[in-house]
């Protein structure tokens, strides 16, 4: 069964359709960073206009490598949490296109979406399993009970881990989007020459905070900076991604332990830094837990993976009519 699936909650306008919720038959995709690289982060009415223009063409080429309309059984879209105005324009799209052809509207919650990039990367996979999702906006860790029902068992009470490593990019003058760009920058770098925050809940061991890495990485550099006193930006970049990445695996890695399922999934942008993958699997072949690893071409927003969760969600008869409303917070317990 084809699923389409249509993305535009953020900087990223992308349709793709996929078989059965794992075989990628068409996967297009339209970056708008060089947009925004220019304010240093996204402006949501420039996201949406840019939206505006991208999706019907992008839409048109994944249809049209996939077979065709009339071979697609269901749309799927990206209906919360994101930019409203991003995801207005997706929607208002996959509402047009599901009317039109006659098709079953399909809402997927964008969380669950990255989830889901796992089961095109791992045809085996399948819940239950404990998952970490770090992405620019959000950083969670879901006891993922069934393909569709999700709980959250700890959550990061101030910034996500991609809001962090952006910030703290930006402070080192690297430019939006930070992430890649301080995981390359930390290659050369030693992680154990500064000494950044962990921060840890006793009450809840699975709740994350990035606001403090954060704020130490700016003071350092502030003082740094205000004292004329040289600094080595690698190390920075390679002890931040130490005090993050080192926070991400230990939290999630326990959360898989104490599951029982004993199958770790990774989710979201943040998902493709290569320190916080090999942290996972060395930490994961320690405990004996089985991790999953989305491949990096799908760790970053993507059509496919709302095309494979709505297949799910579909199967799990979960559609919408046509007074389907994007949310710009929306828990994924609730979806
Ligand atoms: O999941 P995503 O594509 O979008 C959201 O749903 O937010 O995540 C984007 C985030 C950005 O903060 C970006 O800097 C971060 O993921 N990111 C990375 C890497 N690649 C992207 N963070 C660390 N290391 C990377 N290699
Ligand atoms: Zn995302």
């Amino acid at each position: 069964m084809k699923i389409l699936g249509i993305e535009s909650s953020c900087d990223e306008t992308a349709v793709s359709v996929v078989e059965d919720g794992r075989k990628i038959l068409s996967n297009t995709i339209l970056s708008q960073i060089d947009i925004h690289q220019l304010y240093g982060g996204v402006v949501p009415e420039i996201a949406a206009r840019a939206h505006c223009e991208a999706i019907s063409g992008l839409a048109k080429k994944a249809i049209r490598e996939a077979g065709g309309l009339e071979t697609i059984e269901a749309i799927a879209v990206t209906n919360a949490p994101g930019l409203i105005g991003a995801l207005l324009v997706g929607m208002n799209f996959a509402k047009s296109l599901a009317f039109s052809a006659g098709k079953p509207l399909v809402p997927v919650h964008h969380l669950k979406g990255h989830v889901a990039a796992n089961y095109i990367t791992h045809p085996d996979l399948t819940p239950p399993f404990t998952a970490l999702i770090a992405s620019g906006g959000h950083s969670h860790i879901v006891e993922v009970l069934d393909y569709t029902t999700y709980k959250i068992i700890g959550h990061t009470r101030d910034d996500a881990a991609g809001e962090a490593f952006d910030k703290a990019a930006r402070v080192l003058g690297l430019g939006y989007p930070g992430g890649a760009k301080m995981e390359e920058l930390a290659k050369t770098g030693d992680p154990t020459a500064i000494s950044f925050p962990k921060v840890h809940f006793p009450d809840s061991p699975y709740d994350f905070s990035f606001s403090g890495v954060k704020t130490a990485v700016i003071n350092y550099i502030h003082t740094k900076k205000q004292t004329q006193t040289a600094y080595s930006a690698p190390d920075v970049a390679a002890a931040f991604t130490e005090a993050v990445c080192g926070v991400l695996t230990e939290k999630a890695v326990l959360a898989a332990e104490m599951s029982g399922c004993g199958k770790l999934v990774l989710a979201g942008g943040v998902g493709a830094n290569s320190f916080l993958r090999e942290g996972l699997e060395n930490a994961c072949r320690q405990k004996g837990i089985r991790l999953y690893l989305p491949q990096k071409a799908l760790c970053g927003d993507n059509g496919a993976m709302i095309a494979s969760q709505g297949y799910y969600e579909y199967l799990a008869g979960k559609t919408a009519g046509y007074d389907l409303n994007a949310y710009a917070t929306m828990s994924i317990e609730n979806a």
